[in-house]
């Protein structure tokens, strides 16, 4: 996710303490890398290292810094290892201009190139140097910094915010495209940042900052003006009321609602990284070509990859086996040779029974992918190629965000494979925003209804089939009641015996799949079941069962995808009404790396 901010005074002070103060308060966003730079008498100075803000701090007297202006940032690998040099800030080709980012520049691999290719001194592979430089190509034109920066904005592909000085100067530039950017007026001094946690105890006076503008900083004033046409922009003060808790939370209640909403985001971040992904072209060849093709995980991203396997089945007439990774070394693992397709799907990247199955698979030969989304992680390192989630830090235990980005990542590969066009796919952060809006209010009397049961059944069917599954495991895992989820035509098989006057029974539906769900609903409901179902507006379903929450129009593999949505907040929204942490369910840990 990273983190940057930056800080202009107009005299020579002891940064080093507030650039760390500040770095400290975005480590809840995640990071693996931390660097600071401060400006001084015409020179900067530049520290930053692969590590924890305190390890960092010290090993390279960090609290020591002084100058006038200063940058600090906190590293979440995307482009690059982890690595000293892939750290921010970064340096322009003479040393006299220093930047650093949030976010991901998606043409970073191309740029990289232009500029190496124009003379300019690339040192490393992560997006910010990216930024930096782009600033550059067009201040070596003789451009004025605000005409240079804008103009590098539109070189510049992707989502994310921009800090930026000149050694020779008394002021810091920023601009927002895509990620937060949030500016504080202080007494002698202005500030920017990612997000407000680093600038609260600074101040709470700030300017918001909106995608598309700049903002020059001096230590008395700031300047907010277009990107498109350099006009200034007239941008309200805001005192800020919030707490530093909620601060960080975003405003929520707990990271877990904070999770669910940033989802349509992270969304819309993914496939710009999947349209620039370097491992995309080699990935799909060798999935085309696999003679076997397995998904292999744990927990919520098992579920992902079997929707994964539903969709590459469903798009692009390929099979592939969605197996749990213990499940893969005892029962595949010995069958499996050159030849053969593994893509290892993990949030965290170190779950230990996904990284034993790919040693597994490893040994006999077999190729080994990864979807992950922590780069960096044992499993980025250990896979020849490997596609990213862009999901940032995923705090609260049970997975929400990462689990859709896995998701789409799987529809992107089986819209690749089928040869259809990836651009469809840019209305789901859409459609993902309307049905986070459409059911808030309906799923929250639901759960208000249901907080008191302790036996649930979630009932899925096809594309629909393991988001009951997977609705099931986040009921489960925050509201601590029993909850099964199971193929909607398997439950006359033996689970109906168990229902009884008021039984809840939550099905999710597909658009073509109704009929099916509605012998479904009546075989439970004249056994005095409730029903709720998830599914796009259907008067047979409205006649037959009891709730219904309605999903905005889509195709069956969009709307399976939708109906993770309301069960998130069901599960979410029954846990607070049970009076438990959602974020920290009793007896989980959010990375599993023992056996
Ligand atoms: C999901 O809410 C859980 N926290 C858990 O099932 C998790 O998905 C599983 O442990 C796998 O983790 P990973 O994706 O980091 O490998």
């Amino acid at each position: 996710m990273c983190g940057v901010f930056g800080y202009v005074t107009n005299r020579d002070e002891a940064l080093g303490p507030i650039l760390v103060e500040a770095a400290r308060r975005l480590t809840y966003r995640g990071y693996d890398s931390v660097g600071a730079a401060t400006f001084r008498d015409g020179a900067i100075d530049l520290r930053k290292d692969v590590g924890k803000v305190d390890a960092v701090a010290e090993r390279h007297g960090l609290r020591e810094m002084r100058g006038s202006r200063g940058i600090a940032q906190l590293r979440w690998a995307t482009f690059g290892e982890p690595s000293q040099v892939n750290a921010q800030p970064h340096l322009d080709s003479s040393g006299r201009m220093c930047g650093a980012h949030n976010g991901n520049v998606v043409n970073n691999v191309e740029l990289m190139a232009e500029f190496a290719a124009e003379g300019m001194t690339v040192r490393s592979q992560n997006d910010g140097e990216s930024c930096v430089h782009a600033v550059e190509r067009y201040v070596r034109r003789g451009e004025a910094p605000i005409d240079a920066i804008r103009h590098a904005y539109d070189d510049l592909e992707g989502d994310y915010a921009f800090v930026i000085g000149q050694a020779a100067d008394d002021r810091l530039y920023a601009f927002k495209k895509g990620s937060g950017l949030v500016v504080g007026i202080g007494d002698g001094f202005t500030c920017v940042s990612s997000d407000l946690p680093s600038i609260l105890p600074l101040t709470r006076r700030v300017v918001r900052l909106r995608d598309g503008e700049i903002v020059t900083l001096w230590a008395d004033r700031v300047e907010v003006r277009s990107v498109a046409d350099g006009s200034l922009v007239d941008r309200p003060v805001e005192q800020v009321t919030e707490s530093m808790d909620a601060a960080q939370k975003g405003g929520y209640p707990h990271f877990m609602a904070k999770e669910i909403h940033e989802q349509p985001q992270v969304a819309r971040e993914l496939l710009h990284l999947l349209d620039a992904s370097a491992d995309l072209a080699p990935m799909l060849e060798r999935l085309r070509d696999a003679r076997n093709l397995y998904f292999i995980a744990c927990g919520t991203s098992y579920h992902a990859a079997m929707l994964g396997s539903v969709y590459l089945a469903q798009l692009a007439g390929r099979v592939a086996i969605p197996v749990l990774a213990p499940q893969f070394i005892a029962q595949y693992a010995p069958a499996v040779g050159p030849g053969d397709v593994g893509v290892f799907v993990s949030q965290s990247g170190e779950t230990k029974d996904v990284l034993n199955a790919l040693e597994a698979a490893e040994r006999r030969g077999m190729a080994s992918f990864g979807l992950a989304n922590v780069v960096g992680s044992a499993l980025t390192r250990a896979t020849s190629l490997c596609l990213p989630l862009g999901c940032g830090f995923e705090i609260s235990v049970p997975a929400t965000k990462t689990f859709t980005n896995q998701v789409i990542a799987f529809l992107y590969l089986a819209y690749r494979l089928a040869g259809r066009d990836t651009a469809a796919l840019a209305r789901v952060p859409e459609l993902m925003e309307a049905t986070i809006e459409s059911v808030a209010g309906q799923v929250e009397a639901l759960a208000a209804a249901l907080a008191d049961r302790d036996d649930l059944y979630c009932l899925g069917y096809g594309a629909t089939y393991p988001i009951a599954l997977e609705g099931a495991l986040k009921l489960k895992e925050v509201t601590y009641a029993h909850c099964e989820g199971m193929l909607s035509t398997e439950f006359k098989h033996g689970p109906l015996s168990a229902v009884s006057a008021g039984y809840p029974i939550i099905f999710a539906a597909g658009p073509d799949d109704v009929p099916l769900i509605i012998s479904g609903i009546n075989e439970v409901k004249v056994r005095g079941a409730r029903t709720i179902t998830i599914a796009q507006e259907d008067a047979r379903l409205r006649a037959n069962g009891d709730d219904l929450v309605v999903l905005p129009s889509a195709d069956p593999q969009v709307s399976a995808l939708l109906a993770v949505i309301p069960l998130q907040l069901l599960a979410y929204h029954i846990s607070v009404r049970r009076g438990f942490d959602p974020d920290f369910p009793r007896n989980l840990s959010k990375t599993l790396t023992v056996d």
